[in-house]
């Protein structure tokens, strides 16, 4: 099988390059990528040599090099990635997030209808159920709960989300829909909370907690999300929407504290910062549809997977350096 892997020069879709081009020799995987600010050529730079494996540059908004494409390839399946993903570059300028969540979504599946597909599955984000009270550990989000969104980032999910829906319903696309957590783990951009952490710890810089550091959020290794995408994307079944949590509910503060311990840094270095706008209190997920249906479960607990993960970025710390000095943006020679 042919498999079109969007964004996998980000943190998610690198992982999963790197784990399906191991585990399927026998499939074919072509990763189209933007290289936007937040793709990195490095992560996926030591894939080059394999058989089964092709980087394209190239824009999923970009029609006509989508279509030609799709053309030359003829994919059996796509995996859309692809998406402006930090909330808070949202907040500063939610348009690029509306064109190439929603508009980049809408781009590919037109071709998938124009080529023929076996399936087409989007990853999405918890982010689209809304938030959570910090006062009811009761509450979870299932499928089935309303889509209700905060941040235009997340507003930008579920328009896309929706429309997948739209095209199952109208043009009979066969889709599938992911809804995951927040993911940690290696190639995870220094925007994000945790390399956020480990990059000023490591520079004795102080580390940026917003509001009072009590918000929620459910942290799952970016392995089992990928796990669990590879799983609904060959067993899943088509127009249905699976969650993938973490089962891992951990404050800020504590993710914050247990990364500064690891490292042995002071927890002086905290420091409370205005809080984001329209921040989400609390993310909790219910995964029981994907692990009763699909078998799927995790295979990393919070604290061990968070450690592996520390001793990544301290192991890689020229990869972190790459980013911030810039560097990284002249890894792809094209
Ligand atoms: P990321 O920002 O690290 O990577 C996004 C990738 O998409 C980059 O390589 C970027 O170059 C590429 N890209 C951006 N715009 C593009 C465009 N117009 N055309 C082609 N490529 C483009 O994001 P991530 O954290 O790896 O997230 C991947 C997906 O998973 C996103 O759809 C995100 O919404 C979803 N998700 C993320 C999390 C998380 O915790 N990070 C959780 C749940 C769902
Ligand atoms: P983030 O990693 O941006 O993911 P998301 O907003 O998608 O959940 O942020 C995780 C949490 O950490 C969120 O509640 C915001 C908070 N945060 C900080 O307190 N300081 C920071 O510097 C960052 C980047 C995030």
């Amino acid at each position: 099988m042919k498999f079109l892997i969007t964004g996998g020069a980000g943190f998610i879709g690198s992982n999963y390059c790197h784990y399906v081009t191991e585990k399927y020799p026998e499939d074919e995987f072509v990763c189209l990528d933007a290289l936007t600010y937040a793709g990195n050529y490095n992560n996926i730079k030591s894939l080059e040599d394999k058989p089964n494996f092709k980087f394209v540059k190239g824009n999923i908004t970009d029609m006509e090099l989508v279509d030609k494409l799709f053309a030359e390839e003829k994919f059996d399946v796509v995996i859309n990635f692809a998406a402006e993903s930090h909330v808070d570059n949202s907040i500063k300028n939610p348009r690029i997030f509306l064109e190439t969540n929603i508009l980049g979504t809408q781009t590919l599946m037109d071709a998938c209808r124009k080529y023929g597909i076996k399936r087409y599955h989007q990853v999405s984000t918890d982010e689209v159920y809304g938030d959570l009270p910090l006062d009811r550990p009761d509450l979870v989000f299932t499928e089935e709960n309303p889509i209700k969104t905060s941040s235009p980032y997340s507003s930008s999910k579920a328009g896309a989300d929706l429309l997948v829906g739209a095209y199952y319903r109208t043009y009979g696309l066969p889709v599938s829909i992911s809804r995951c957590s927040n993911n940690y783990g290696p190639y995870q951009f220094p925007e994000k909370l945790i390399p956020v952490v480990f990059s000023k710890a490591m520079k004795d810089e102080k580390i940026p907690v917003y509001g009072t550091g009590e918000n929620v959020r459910d942290w799952i290794h970016v392995y089992d999300h990928n796990v669990g995408v590879d799983m609904i994307v060959r067993n899943g079944r088509v127009g249905e929407v699976y969650n993938l949590g973490g089962h891992s509910e951990r404050t800020n503060l504590t993710v914050v504290k247990t990364i500064l311990k690891q490292l042995g840094k002071s927890e002086d270095l905290i420091e409370f910062v205005a809080d984001r706008k329209g921040h989400d209190l609390r993310y909790a997920i219910d995964s029981t549809k994907a692990e009763t249906e699909l078998g799927w479960n995790r295979t990393h607990t919070f604290e061990e997977g968070i450690k592996e993960t520390i001793e990544w970025y301290v192991n890689n710390q020229d990869w972190v350096d790459n980013i911030l000095s810039g560097e990284y943006k002249e890894a792809y020679k094209g």
